[in-house]
């Protein structure tokens, strides 16, 4: 018989499931929106993250790139501190169920669902061909989350409405074939969850403008450079060194918003930390040490990590293994519910 669908309260520990994309470079909107959470959350939960490529190529990419920073990628995770006895990190194509069960999915999303995605919306602007995958995006991302029966999703706020549609899908197929899945909770952080572009407060630290002098904070750039792209961050003209949510000052609103995710202090605590702050420079500065003190070991131990790459190989086909062995039998689930055979053997 297949395992009833078990959510947090019914398992003794809650699920987790996350992902990034391996396309550019990791930065510090990935660090403080998602993956510092997922560190600091690792103990109390039980943890699935995937590097997902298979959404990597919904836009055009170098193939060679891709490969290298997949594994970059996996090193830079492993160095920010998450810890294989503590949490299952695989690569998403290494899966076979991922790109099945979007499938699946597929045949119960409705297609005005994806056409409203304001991602879809914005990334399908900026190409000249739109890939079939770029809008299915979101379905990938729900057969993610829901072959691991996850509760909670931790994500920045640009993900919250694509694990809305992964809950919207899920209340579907539960409502056409029965109970299947758990409907799973975005968990956003209450900072960090939207770090700015350095450059233009207004747009969020995005990949996208990566290329764009100043405008992130890349996890692998030498302190120098760090120092460099936070000194030169956009503010305003005024000296007041305070949380607010007044547009013209979300310069130095953003940059307070990383001294407090990076520090983990309250917004009381940072403000009183400038209280005798003699501008903007000296907010810049301290900034830029926190940033710098908090990257430099886990570059140092992504150095080491690059260093064996055989080593790096064993752990993700770990996680692979682990992966498949809960989502393989949700599959199998998924598709009996539908209708389709499965192998003999699968308890179904
Ligand atoms: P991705 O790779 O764009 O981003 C990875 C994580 O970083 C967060 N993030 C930010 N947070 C704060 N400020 C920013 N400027 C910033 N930029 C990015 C993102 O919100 C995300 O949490 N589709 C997803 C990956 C994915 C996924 C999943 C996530 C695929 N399947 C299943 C959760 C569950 C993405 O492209 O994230």
């Amino acid at each position: 018989m297949a395992e009833q669908v078990k959510s947090g309260s019914q398992r003794s520990r809650k699920r987790v499931f996350s992902g990034i994309q391996p396309s550019g470079d990791m930065h510090l909107g990935n660090y403080l929106g998602a993956v510092k959470g997922w560190v600091q959350r690792q103990h109390e939960r039980e943890n699935f993250f995937c590097i997902v490529d298979l959404h990597a190529i919904t836009v055009p990419q170098k193939p060679d790139e891709l490969r290298e920073q997949t594994r970059s990628l996996a090193a830079m995770l492993f160095a920010a501190g998450l810890d294989p006895k503590l949490c299952t990190l695989f690569v998403q194509g290494h899966v076979a169920a991922h790109s099945e069960g979007a499938w699946l999915l597929n045949c119960v999303t409705p297609l005005g669902w994806l056409e409203r995605m304001t991602q879809y919306k914005d990334k399908s602007a900026k190409q000249e061909s739109v890939s079939t995958g770029l809008l299915d995006y979101p379905v990938l991302m729900a057969a993610d989350i829901l072959l691991y029966d996850a509760d909670e999703v931790p994500v920045g706020e640009d993900q919250k409405q694509h694990v809305e549609l992964a809950r919207d899908i899920a209340q579907r197929f539960n409502h056409l074939y029965g109970e299947t899945f758990v409907v799973p909770e975005p968990v956003i952080p209450d900072t960090g969850a939207r770090v700015m572009g350095l450059d233009n407060p207004t747009v969020k630290m995005s990949k996208t403008f990566a290329h764009i002098r100043g405008h992130v904070v890349r996890m692998l750039d030498e302190p120098k450079e760090m120092e460099r792209s936070i000194m030169r961050a956009v503010t305003d003209s005024g000296k007041e060194i305070r949380f607010s949510n007044d547009p013209e000052r979300a310069g130095v609103n953003n940059l307070l918003g990383i001294y407090k995710a990076v520090t983990g202090k309250s917004k009381q605590e940072c403000e009183n930390d400038f209280a005798d702050a003699r501008g903007y420079g000296d907010l810049k500065k301290r900034v830029a040490e926190v940033v710098v003190a908090e990257l430099t070991p886990i570059r140092e131990r992504y150095d080491e990590l690059m260093a064996d790459p055989a080593e790096l190989d064993r752990l993700l086909a770990i996680g692979a293994e682990q992966a498949a062995a809960v989502s393989a039998p949700k599959l199998n689930e998924i598709k009996h519910k539908m209708g389709l055979t499965v192998p003999t053997g699968s308890g179904l």
